[in-house]
């Protein structure tokens, strides 16, 4: 969407608050031994008690009212008797509507023992999505959004997949601009409206380049097999840069 009222702004921050604190319980309660089904019921949870419905759920048939993919997983996850065990990556992606209006946001996390590598590739994969929001302000290109990104992961030895983009949210989940993407990207000459609503989500990874489809008809994985993180906002654009909805407060 695009926005030009204040109340629309208020709609969508209302949202993105409530998907960024279902977030973050739903990481607090993080812990070796839970199922990934017992990590979702503690999100749908909240996101009930907040009047949110889960937007994958209600948009797409998902069945689970969040995403939660583990390591070899990197996005679609379902939810279900998967044990999350020490050491793994968890990424969690939350996005929901309320009143109408929809925001989508999404981290990666490890249950401890923490390693040095997947450390720095957590903090690496929040940077490119920080270079990315960076980039968006009234006017200047869509595409300069993956030229950003792409530069940052190339300098760092890392690759990005490259056929999960980011998206125009906040009337519906996935609607205009449609796809946007988050690494270089020739021909797309599309120029960011003032208001407009969109998330930026970095797939960052060590090696992998596409996503696949396993054959539960959902869950993504990388190929060739990498590790992966992705980090996710809602943001507004506007003509002193861009607004992130999707913060706990
Ligand atoms: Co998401
Ligand atoms: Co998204």
């Amino acid at each position: 969407m695009t926005i030009t009222q204040q109340d629309e702004l208020e709609g969508l921050k209302e949202i993105g608050a409530i998907c960024a604190r279902t977030m973050r319980a739903m990481a607090a309660a993080l812990e070796p031994g839970m199922t990934t089904r017992e990590l979702d019921e503690i999100g749908r949870a909240i996101l009930d008690r907040h009047g949110a419905v889960s937007a994958p759920q209600s948009v797409y048939d998902f069945p689970g009212a969040t995403c939660i993919s583990v390591n070899e997983e990197i996005a679609h996850g379902i939810p279900g008797d998967r044990v999350i065990a020490v050491g793994d990556l968890v990424n969690i992606d939350v996005s929901a509507s309320k009143n109408g209006f929809f925001a989508d946001t999404g981290a990666t996390y490890q249950v401890a023992p923490k390693s040095r590598d997947m450390e720095r590739l957590m903090k690496d994969g929040h940077r490119a999505m920080q270079i990315g929001i960076a980039q968006v302000s009234e006017g200047k290109p869509i595409a300069g959004i993956g030229k950003a990104i792409g530069k940052f992961a190339s300098d760092r030895g890392y690759t990005l997949i490259r056929n999960l983009a980011s998206h125009g949210v906040g009337r519906s989940l996935h609607e205009y601009p449609e796809e946007v993407a988050t690494w270089p990207k020739r021909g797309d000459r599309r120029r960011i409206d003032n208001g407009l609503v969109l998330t930026v989500e970095p797939f960052l990874s060590r090696g992998g380049h596409w996503a696949e489809q396993g054959h539960d008809g959902w869950t993504l994985y990388s190929e060739p097999a990498a590790p992966c993180v992705q980090y996710e906002h809602t943001i507004v654009a506007t003509r002193r840069g861009a607004v992130v909805v999707t913060l706990p407060h």
